[in-house]
């Protein structure tokens, strides 16, 4: 479905993503695991164009989306994705049903009349009941803001949906819960999904492909399996969580 050729982006003299190539396949879940700073948030903002990728190529369904200028079909290009963003990001001065109709209003022409019924549609996919939609995302737990967030996303019908640490500030059994969540979307809707993560809990759960990002390229991709197996010391250290290994983490900024 997505097949990412050679992609660079640098952000003045800092290359973040150096050459990545991978294929997101149809219907799947792939994972993309790597340390903070490695530029997974940034390899997943130039598959929706949020930025511009610096060379490389981006194919969706074959078409480079890196060199669309097409304001339309820019727009329909993003209307493809939904993103699920890191910060989970809810309008705290909007109600959570206001907030799970925001992308019909500005993406999509479905007229006003028919949003409570999506709003209580995609809240009961998320597992959330129906008078959810009338409190304000304050009102919320860590857990629920997240479930709002993917109802928000659902509502535009997209067929990829781009996960950013969808668990990270979650308990376990939240994350858990919310790894299930993410499995039962590609169940029920035949969603490709892109999950972002450094919880290999949830990456040997939820993952058919892993792809691990390491030095601005993609070091390894492959099954849970040949992840759990792999002798490759940097995958190891990092499955492992271990401080021993060869990759240096720098606890000071220089
Ligand atoms: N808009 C930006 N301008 C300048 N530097 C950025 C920008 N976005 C990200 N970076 C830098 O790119 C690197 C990768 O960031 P990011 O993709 O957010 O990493 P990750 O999501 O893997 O933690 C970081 O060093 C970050 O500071
Ligand atoms: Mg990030």
């Amino acid at each position: 479905m997505i097949e990412i050729k050679h992609l660079k982006k640098s952000f003045g003299a800092h290359h973040v993503l150096k050459d990545v190539n991978l294929n997101i396949e149809e219907g799947k879940v792939t994972t993309i695991l790597g340390g903070s700073g490695s530029g997974k948030s940034t390899l997943i903002k130039c598959m929706m164009r949020l930025q511009n990728a610096t060379s490389g190529e981006i194919l969706l369904n074959g078409r480079d989306i890196t060199k669309e200028q097409n304001p339309m079909r820019l727009a329909a290009l993003r209307r493809h994705f939904g993103y699920l963003f890191q910060e989970g990001a809810l309008f705290d001065s909007m109600t959570v049903g206001e907030n799970v109709a925001f992308g019909l209003k500005y993406l999509t022409d479905t007229p006003q009349e028919k949003y409570p019924a999506i709003i209580k549609e995609k809240l009961a996919m998320v597992g959330l009941k129906a008078h959810v939609a009338d409190l304000n995302p304050s009102e919320l737990s860590g857990g629920m803001r997240k479930r709002v967030s993917l109802a928000r996303v659902l509502a535009i019908n997209p067929k990829c949906i781009l996960y950013d640490e969808p668990t990270t500030g979650l308990d376990p059994i939240m994350s858990d819960i919310i790894s299930d969540l993410i499995l039962e979307m590609k169940k029920k809707l035949g969603v490709t999904s892109v999950v972002i993560t450094h919880d290999m809990h949830s990456a040997f759960k939820i993952s058919d492909y892993i792809a691990f990002l390491y030095e601005g390229k993609i070091m390894l991709y492959g099954t849970p399996e040949e992840f759990r197996k792999t002798d490759n010391p940097y995958v190891r250290q990092f499955v492992d969580g271990s401080s021993q290994g060869p990759i240096q983490m720098k606890l000071m900024k220089d």
